[in-house]
């Protein structure tokens, strides 16, 4: 079989997306038997954008199964400062390493990268594209808190339009049955036309509304997202929309015992911190979440059991 990269979340087929779910659980349950699996490995984080949470996770995961891990976290500390191209800087890392994790402010640059090296690449966020290891982090949340995907009331908040994990995650749960999505946003920040064209394609339902007031009493989960401030063109309007939405003590008065808050982080202002300790707040279990996910998806592209 030749090499596996994942650059979109339907890279995986849903048998191949459930097996790694359930690795990540054995990961959770079995620590040691997975603490020498990577070991002789070398993982490469090529980060030409801000991150903490998915660098750092990828890094934490390679540590957990043994290996090793090298790389930037922007692109100034590399030859990229100098004028190397992207296909050139990972034509060279491929030489170093067995796995390359690389975000890119470029849509489809991961996708170009692929082309030029014999190791996998995964995508850790290109623009405003995709994001296709946080999906894998929220489908393992969702899976672990609710034990399903199947009918599940999604409402997705904030800025749909720039938001990649959003475009991301709803890709992956087309593929289950009767998932709805109440899409939650101003007019300036709504879902492109081609996610909702694909929505429509797989016969899914959803709706549109402005506040989250207006949705949150029927929802199984809430996603919230922040207002992507690099990706705007003009400050005025990021200032205009950034406090948009705010969820706090007072709204979630209106939603149900069993609701379940995601973010993918960073926050800024969108969620209240006097919302962190109530149990519907998972987003803080969902950063863990996403080193579990990291290191089944690390075996399984590098092809160990
Ligand atoms: N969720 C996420 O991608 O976070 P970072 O930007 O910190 O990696």
């Amino acid at each position: 079989m030749g090499v596996r990269n994942i650059i979109n979340i339907t890279d995986l087929n849903v048998d191949e997306l459930n097996n790694m779910l359930d690795l990540a659980d054995d990961i959770m349950n079995n620590k040691a038997k997975y603490a020498k699996k990577c070991e002789g490995k070398i993982l490469a984080t090529l980060f030409f954008e801000p991150s903490t949470r998915t660098r750092l996770s990828f890094e934490a995961a390679m540590l957990e199964l043994g290996g090793n891990v090298l790389g930037f976290s922007e692109a100034a500390s590399s030859s990229t400062a100098k004028g190397e191209s992207v296909s050139d800087t990972i034509r060279t890392v491929g030489c170093y390493s067995d796995i390359i994790v690389m975000r890119h402010p470029k849509e489809g640059a991961p996708l170009v990268a692929s082309y030029r090296t014999t190791v996998p690449i995964i995508n850790a966020g290109d623009g405003g594209h995709f994001h296709p290891t946080q999906t894998l982090t929220d489908l393992l949340t969702i899976r672990r808190e609710k034990g399903h995907f199947d009918k599940l009331k999604v409402g997705l908040c904030g800025d749909l339009k720039f938001g990649r994990t959003v475009h991301s995650l709803i890709s992956a749960l087309l593929r289950y049955d009767d998932v709805e999505f109440v899409l939650i946003s101003p007019t300036e920040l709504k879902l492109p036309q081609y996610m909702k064209d694909k929505m429509d394609k797989e016969g899914a339902k959803w709706t549109e509304c402005l506040t989250i007031e207006e949705a949150i009493a029927d929802l199984d989960i809430l996603y919230m997202t922040r207002v992507q401030k690099e990706r705007f063109f003009n400050e005025e309007d990021y200032i205009r929309l950034k406090d948009f939405y705010i969820l706090n003590k007072e709204k979630l008065e209106l939603a149900r015992e069993d609701l379940k808050i995601m973010h993918p982080l960073p926050r800024v202002n969108e969620i209240s911190t006097e919302i962190d300790d109530d149990p519907r707040a998972v987003y803080f279990k969902q950063v863990l979440n996403g080193k579990y996910i990291r290191m089944a998806l690390i075996l399984t592209l590098l092809g160990i059991n």
